[in-house]
Parts: C-alpha cells; sequence; structure tokens
C-alpha cells in the first residue's frame, strides 16, 4: 500500500484523514515546528502502532497535543496558575510542559509509566482544525524513524515512513520552525524552570517573561546524571543523518580538520564566510566537496528552519563526512547545537 499525500484544500480529503484517526491509524500532520505522525491519546492501540511505525523503543513517551489550555487542564492534574499563565503566554506554540498526568484518561505507553506527561499546543492551523473536529488530544512524535533526523515536509515524511506502511501525510507546506518544540518543567518551589530540551521557544522569551528571580537549569546539558524525569533524547545517537557527522565546537578540533588533506567532505556552515568569528574562516578556504550555509547572515531562526532539511540534502549528497560548525549559544542558536551535537554521537 502507499502513503499518500493528503492535500488540505481538496475537499473530503482531510475528512478523510480524520476518519484514518478516529480508526486508530496513525497520519502524518504538519506543525509549525516539525512533521509528527499523530494518533489518539485514548487508544492504547493507536500509540501501539507509532511505536511500531516509528521502531520507537516503548521507554521513549509521547508528546499529548491539545486544542487549548482547557483541554489540558481536563486531561492532567493540579495545573498551577503560575503554569496556566505560562500556556496562556505561549499557546498556540512551541512550547512542551510536563503536568501531571490523569491516569484515568492517558494510557501508560504515552507516558511510558511516567506520572508526567508531556503536553503541548501547536500553532499550525490544519493540526489545530484536526484537533478541535476530533475534540480530544493526538499524540504526535516526530514522523521519522527512530534516531533519525526529523522531518520538516510532507514528502519527507512519505520517504521515511511510506515504507514502514504509514498511510497518508496530510501536506501542510514547509514548518516555518524547523526544530522541536522547548520542552520545560517547572518546579515553583524552587522558582527554578528546567530545560529538557532546547527548541524552537528561546530560553531568553522564557526568562522575559518570567523575569530575574527564576533561575533556568540548563538540563539537556548534564543528561547523564540520574534524574525523577526522563530526558528526552538521552539515547547516543539521535538526530542522525545517514552519513558520519562531526561537531566541530573547539579549536582543538578546528586544527585537526585543517592538517587533513583533501577529503570527500561536506561543510555545514550555521553562517557565511561574511559573518563568522575570524578564527574559522581558514576552513572556507579547504577544499570540501560541497558547502552548504545554513544563513548568510547568521540568523538563528533560518538557521534552525533549514537544519533537518540541509541535512537530508547532505544525505543525498553521499560523502564521507559531514563537518558542522558551532553557533552562538543565543536564542535558536541552542537548539541548533543540540541537533548537530546529537547528530555527530
Ligand atoms: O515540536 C515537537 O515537540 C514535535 C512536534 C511533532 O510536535 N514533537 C516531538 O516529539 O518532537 P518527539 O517524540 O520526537 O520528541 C519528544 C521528546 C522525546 O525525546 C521524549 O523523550 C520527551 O519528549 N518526552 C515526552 N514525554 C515526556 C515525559 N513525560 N517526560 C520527559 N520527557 C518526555
Ligand atoms: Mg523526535
Amino acid at each position: 500500500m502507499s502513503c499518500l499525500l493528503v492535500d488540505p484544500d481538496q475537499s473530503g480529503q482531510l475528512d478523510w484523514a480524520l476518519n484514518l484517526l478516529r480508526r486508530n491509524e496513525p497520519v502524518g500532520l504538519p506543525t509549525e515546528t516539525v512533521y509528527g505522525l499523530a494518533a489518539r491519546v485514548a487508544s492504547s492501540s493507536a500509540l501501539a502502532r507509532v511505536f511500531s511505525l516509528k521502531a520507537r523503543p516503548h521507554f521513549d513517551p509521547l508528546i499529548m497535543h491539545v486544542s487549548s489550555v482547557e483541554q489540558a487542564r481536563a486531561w492532567t492534574l493540579e495545573m498551577s496558575d503560575l503554569q496556566a499563565s505560562l500556556l496562556d503566554q505561549f499557546w498556540p506554540g512551541p512550547l512542551t510542559l510536563l503536568l501531571k498526568r490523569n491516569v484515568q484518561r492517558i494510557p501508560d505507553l504515552c507516558t511510558a509509566g511516567s506520572d508526567w506527561v508531556a503536553v503541548r499546543s501547536p500553532a499550525h492551523p490544519i493540526f489545530r482544525k484536526i484537533l478541535l473536529d476530533l475534540g480530544e488530544p493526538l499524540a504526535a512524535p516526530s514522523a521519522n524513524r527512530f534516531g533519525r533526523v526529523s522531518p520538516t515536509r510532507a514528502v519527507d515524511v512519505v520517504s521515511e515512513l511510506g515504507p514502514f506502511g504509514l498511510e497518508a501525510v496530510v501536506d501542510g507546506g514547509a514548518c516555518a520552525w524547523g526544530v522541536e518544540s522547548t520542552i520545560i518543567a517547572v518546579e515553583e518551589s524552587l522558582q527554578c524552570v528546567r530545560i529538557l530540551r532546547p527548541g524552537a521557544l528561546a530560553l531568553e522569551k522564557l526568562q522575559d517573561f518570567l523575569g530575574s528571580s527564576w533561575k533556568f537549569e540548563k538540563a539537556w546539558e548534564r543528561q547523564h546524571e540520574a534524574s525523577s524525569v526522563l530526558m528526552p533524547g538521552t539515547l547516543e545517537s539521535h538526530y542522525a543523518p545517514r552519513t558520519p557527522l562531526l561537531f566541530l565546537d573547539s579549536e582543538e578540533v578546528l586544527a585537526t580538520i585543517l592538517s587533513e588533506g583533501t577529503t570527500q567532505k561536506i561543510l555545514l556552515s550555521p553562517y557565511g564566510e561574511e559573518h563568522m568569528d575570524p578564527r574559522w574562516l581558514p576552513l572556507f578556504r579547504k577544499k570540501w566537496q560541497q558547502v552548504f550555509i545554513l544563513s548568510r547572515e547568521g540568523r538563528d531562526t533560518e538557521a534552525a528552519a533549514g537544519l533537518f532539511r540541509t541535512l537530508r540534502e547532505c544525505d543525498l549528497a553521499s560523502c564521507e563526512q559531514i563537518v558542522a560548525l558551532k553557533m552562538p549559544e543565543a536564542g535558536l542558536g541552542c537548539a541548533v547545537n543540540d541537533r548537530l551535537r546529537r547528530a555527530g554521537r
């Protein structure tokens, strides 16, 4: 059976996709971050299909996508005023918050047995329409095989999951942000926000909203330590292209690369020559098989938007290695670096 690309503007096609979801079949859906593989949270069998299509281990929990703060409240327990104010501020959008799970409604499979459920309300109009028509939450991990590069275009989902039996993907165009949502847990008594995964909502925006009395713990940087909450993407390799990738984040690594002779390698740079730190400039004088630049001016949003698509293009160029340069750690630079670092493991 082949995977159908659903045109949301063709009459009846979106309803057909909606009926697949109602029958507990997963469907590829666009969000403003990356494409998701959506299925009814309420149905353990629908969730099981998601895990098997992605070849995802059952210990890795799924994000619950809701239409509103009210729906989030109905499927979780004990949302505080502060949590509600964060959601009012940043939803719909790329913020995922850990809330206490309502075990009466959310199956174990969704949270890998945890008492905490990750919740977000996506901004993409197609995903929102489907959530509203359905009237219940959808689980939606990124629509890629486990550990691989997240898809940011409908055709990427078709080629990624079509061969494994996915029936349909709704085409909502290219994703605006291009990296996944920011995942946080709030510890109010400590006035602390733990960032479990840096993502499309920049840390600075959370800091501006909460004010200077709050601490921000970059939990994703110390994920090897034991933790009560499972850290996203703790597994060694994640967001990985098929081609080996070297994350270039120190002058030591730079020296090694510069000392090598001519090779069939690709340089992946977040910015163009005119906008980069002079220390890295010798890199551009090296002979590469190909050079990909994510944003000539080094703009973080542009670099993030094109990141996963470019990693897929690098794979198509079939080279020996991708050498990816680090971005400044500001705005979405944190998320871009995190994805590249993990792609290199
Ligand atoms: O932007 C996004 O968040 C996209 C789109 C499709 O909405 N979704 C997404 O889902 O990135 P996924 O499954 O690819 O990544 C979710 C991450 C996983 O690494 C998982 O371990 C973590 O969130 N996660 C989910 N539920 C969790 C929980 N209860 N506690 C801790 N981490 C959780
Ligand atoms: Mg993912």
